[in-house]
């Protein structure tokens, strides 16, 4: 990810011998663009918890870099890291890569992995836009929380299509403009905001009710979004609202596209009711940047994911192509995927 004239990833491993991870403080965004650095397995788990890095593969390289920490003991590292958060898949993906063997060179490995698997996500997405670029004279795209480079080391998820075709316009002289939610509570759509302006992407910031409005009117041609778990039968979770947008997608007529790596899709699991959904405190619903919003003695509920229906999903861009849900199973068995690549070299 390119800002200003500094090539950025989200996180990155510094120094020789016991080392550090660093990663772009995502609390700090939009304002300020700096970083913090843990030194121990308890201080990366603490920042994933506290969410100075977001978005699903973002945090599984987190935890990679984090396993290093704790080489000394990796079941207790990897006990650690496994209790930052519980929804995002990638993050288990990470610590069972990682536990037989935390060294510096694997979690480069499954990092670089992670890279190259945004890269094509990129490049089979931009496919697609070019397609609906061509068929609507536009490619209106709309987002939902954040699935951009900081949330997948670099390129992004949903955003990778997006940064890929817009490097690539000129073939059919579509610009491509985004629709960002805002995402409330955690306002995600900020930073997805922070890197299209870095890119020189169209976009505008929407409320998140406003998603309604703008598929009823015909202003998307296609709904993008990323994920944090995919089951085995195509069903979704992502950031709270996903499932609204894809009801609402279908009602329109408005393809509805899933865009993740494999390390986010979970074989294990049969369907979305088995994902479990992190439940955040309510501070973060009842208080804006501190302030209190509610008078006192009102509660907040607080999912911070949501379950999509396989049947609301017209696509899953992934490393592999563009996917049907029932192509990801054969696609992606066998589970070893990861030992797969290795063996081929292909991470
Ligand atoms: O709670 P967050 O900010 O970690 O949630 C992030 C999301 O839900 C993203 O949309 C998802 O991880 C896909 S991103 C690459």
């Amino acid at each position: 990810m390119k800002v200003g004239e500094r090539e950025f990833r989200a996180v990155w491993w510094e120094g020789d011998g016991e080392g550090r991870v660093v990663m772009i403080d995502q609390r700090r965004l939009p304002h300020e663009l700096v970083t913090v650095a843990a030194r121990t397995v308890e201080e990366v788990a603490f920042l994933i918890m506290d969410m100075a890095v977001r978005g699903a593969p973002t945090i599984g390289a987190t935890a990679a870099y984090g396993m290093v920490l704790g080489r000394d003991d990796p079941k207790r590292a990897a006990n650690i890291l496994g209790k930052a958060r519980p929804t995002a898949r990638d993050l288990f993906t990470a610590i069972e890569w990682m536990v037989k063997e935390p060294s510096r060179e694997r979690a480069e490995a499954y990092v670089e992995g992670i890279v190259a698997r945004c890269r094509m996500i990129g490049e089979h997405g931009a496919e697609l836009l070019g397609r609906i670029a061509a068929d609507r004279g536009r490619a209106n795209v709309l987002t939902h929380c954040h699935a951009g480079a900081l949330a997948a080391v670099d390129h992004g998820t949903a955003l990778a299509p997006i940064h890929a075709y817009a490097r690539g316009m000129g073939a059919d002289g579509v610009r491509p403009l985004v629709w960002v939610d805002e995402t409330r509570p955690r306002l995600q759509g900020a930073i997805t905001a922070w890197e299209l302006s870095a890119a020189g992407i169209d976009h505008k910031v929407v409320v998140d009710n406003a998603a309604g409005h703008l598929l009823s009117h015909g202003e998307a041609d296609v709904v993008i979004v990323g994920a944090d778990r995919i089951a085995a039968n195509g069903d979704v979770a992502n950031k709270v609202g996903t499932y609204g947008k894809a009801v609402l997608a279908k009602e329109h007529g408005v393809p509805f596209y899933v865009a993740a790596p494999s390390t986010t899709i979970d074989l294990s699991l049969p369907d979305g009711s088995h994902i479990e959904i992190e439940e955040r405190g309510e501070s973060e619903v009842l208080e804006l940047r501190g302030r209190q919003l509610f008078g006192a003695g009102t509660h907040a509920f607080n999912p911070a994911f949501d379950v999509t229906p396989a049947r609301f999903v017209t696509g899953y861009i992934t490393e592999s192509g563009v996917l049907q849900a029932e192509q990801l199973e054969p696609t992606f068995r066998p589970r070893d995927k990861l030992e797969n690549d290795r063996t081929t070299g292909d991470t």
